[in-house]
């Protein structure tokens, strides 16, 4: 019997137009860093928009930054297909129209079909669902895809680490997420408890 070769690690990073374009340029930065799995970049009009916007880059600074970058357009690429094997997707930033997209299985571009094939082959979906105050539709939405296997991380600072910059707080953020598909040991350190809370 001939051995099979592992399946390579593979990550689908999507890049919405919700605000917090940082979160999906620091998420492929850290994977680059970290090395050893293969990213699959997206990123919509909106998402552009943001990223222009908030951290003037254009494509020639994120490109590089992952290992294949497919058009939004483009639903005949490898990760419509759910043959295509991956660790799973994450959108950051999520915005609340990709996020309904989802709930609603309408794979209307290539964001939301390779979101889809994640759901049906039981792969680990994250949405950094981005948005304030949230409406019903919003809240509705986000209990939809929880019910279906997906996982909703609104990218919320913490404080117990005490961050002294928007870099450590988005990085914290980033490691959480990163240590859902355990691809290696654990980013983020794990919380050692309180001394003394409750004396
Ligand atoms: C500067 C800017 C900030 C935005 N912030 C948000 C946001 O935080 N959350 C959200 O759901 N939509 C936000 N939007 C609106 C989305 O970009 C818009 O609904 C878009 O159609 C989303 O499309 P996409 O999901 O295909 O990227 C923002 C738009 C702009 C231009």
């Amino acid at each position: 019997m001939g051995t099979r070769a592992a399946a390579p690690r593979r990550l689908i990073v999507a890049i919405t137009g919700a605000t917090g374009a940082i979160y999906g340029v620091r998420l492929l930065q850290t994977l680059r860093k970290l090395g050893g799995v293969e990213s699959h970049l997206l990123i919509s009009s909106a998402g552009w928009l943001n990223i222009q916007h908030e951290l003037t880059l254009g494509k020639q600074d994120v490109h590089p930054l992952a290992d294949v970058v497919h058009s939004v357009r483009d639903v005949g690429a490898s990760i419509a297909s759910g043959s295509f094997a991956t660790d799973g997707m994450i959108v950051a930033p999520c915005s609340m129209k990709t996020l309904a997209s989802v709930a609603h299985g309408l794979s209307d571009n290539l964001i939301t079909r390779a979101a889809d094939v994640t759901l049906k082959e039981r792969r680990r979906l994250v949405l950094l669902v981005r948005e304030t105050p949230f409406n019903l539709a919003h809240l509705r939405n986000m209990t939809a895809v929880t019910e279906m296997g997906g996982v909703i991380f609104p990218p919320l600072p913490a404080f117990y680490n005490q961050p002294a910059t928007i870099d450590e707080m988005v990085d914290h953020t980033v490691s959480r997420v990163l240590d859902l598909f355990a691809l290696g040991p654990a980013l983020s350190p794990a919380w050692a408890g309180l001394r003394g809370a409750d004396e």
